[in-house]
């Protein structure tokens, strides 16, 4: 759990607060991810969790303790974190990056070879390819997964993130967030992501906390971000297709019809309404097939959609 009270930052010198009376708490097991317009105050959140920013007032707690009352290495041991890019030490190989916390806490040289492969095993690198590498012979996208198995590398409970797959070409990027989040979730980390992208936000988090200027505009599931943004700003920052949005965060088989697909084009597992739309226009079809049993069509999408949207706001 990670808990922010009343936390606020006010540079020296500046007149106005950075972070202002900021009070979010973010379940156990739970992603929470942290987006608004660049400047807003999202990465100075981040860090005073890890205490590289101190807060200038109020608190943040993780796992109940104060972050201010944790020594260094307790504070590493509780909390892995990922930057963009440039995380990774240059001149030390793939394999001494991952092992950087575990030989801070002083583990046996054994142990930390065996964790160290199964951490690349985890982030989908094959360990004897890419141990000795250095950093800047692996591609962005590879260069992100060590630096999540380094954060993953002594366990931490909990996980910060700031804008981790930002330099990441858009193909992998999309590949990275299902593996990286599902991992994620299958080991129950708590995760505060930091991000300016409301996609990756819809996609990866289990509540979205909208900042600006400082503060919390927002904090909610994706679902009800998207139908009931809180204002105008809100309203303005997910996007005008928000209805499209929502499509993405509602599977296909929502909208299944019990008729043979034959002939129809198909849909891959887990493909979403929105995918299901995409596959319509693209195919010009009457309907396409589900991975299982069944089909869709656009008036069984479109049914499934208002449906799922129960109460749904439209701007007039
Ligand atoms: N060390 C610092 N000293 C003074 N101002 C800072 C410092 N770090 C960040 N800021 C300012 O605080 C504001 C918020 O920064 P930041 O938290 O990095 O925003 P975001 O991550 O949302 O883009 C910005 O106006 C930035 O210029
Ligand atoms: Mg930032």
């Amino acid at each position: 759990m990670i808990r922010f009270e009343n936390a606020g930052k006010t540079y020296p010198g500046q007149a106005r607060p950075v972070v202002d009376g900021l009070d979010l708490a973010v379940p156990e097991g739970t992603t929470c991810v942290l987006i608004g317009p660049s400047g807003c105050g999202k990465s100075t959140t981040l860090r005073m969790v890890n205490r590289l920013v101190t807060p200038s007032e109020g608190r943040v707690r993780v796992g109940g303790a104060d972050v201010a009352d944790l020594d260094p290495i307790a504070l590493r041991r509780r909390t892995g974190y990922v930057l963009q890019g440039i995380g990774l030490f240059p001149h030390r190989s793939v394999a001494q990056n991952v092992a950087t916390v575990p030989e801070l806490l002083g583990w046996p040289r054994r142990r930390i070879a065996e964790r160290v492969d199964a951490m690349l095993d985890l982030v989908g690198l094959d360990a004897g390819r890419f141990r000795d590498r250095r950093p800047d012979s692996l591609s962005g996208g590879q260069r992100q997964r060590v630096g999540v198995a380094r954060a993953l590398a002594a366990d931490p409970p909990v996980l910060l993130m700031d804008e981790p797959f930002g330099a990441v070409d858009p193909l992998e990027r999309g590949r990275l967030q299902g593996e990286i989040g599902a991992i994620l979730r299958r080991l129950g980390k708590t995760v505060l992501l930091v991000t300016h992208d409301i996609d990756e936000a819809l996609r990866l988090g289990d509540r979205i906390a909208l900042m600006r200027e400082g503060r919390l505009v927002q904090v909610d599931a994706p679902e009800r971000l998207l139908a009931r943004p809180a204002d105008a700003f809100a309203e303005a920052f997910v996007g005008s297709d928000r209805w499209l949005k929502r499509l993405a965060l509602i599977p296909a088989a929502a909208a299944r019809e019990p008729v043979a697909a034959e002939g129809a084009p198909r849909l891959p597992e887990g493909a979403s309404l929105r995918d299901a739309l995409g596959l319509l226009l693209a195919a010009d079809a009457e309907r396409v097939a589900l991975a299982g049993e069944g089909t869709v069509t656009l008036a069984s999408l479109r049914a499934a959609a208002v449906d799922a949207a129960g109460g749904f706001t439209c701007a007039p």
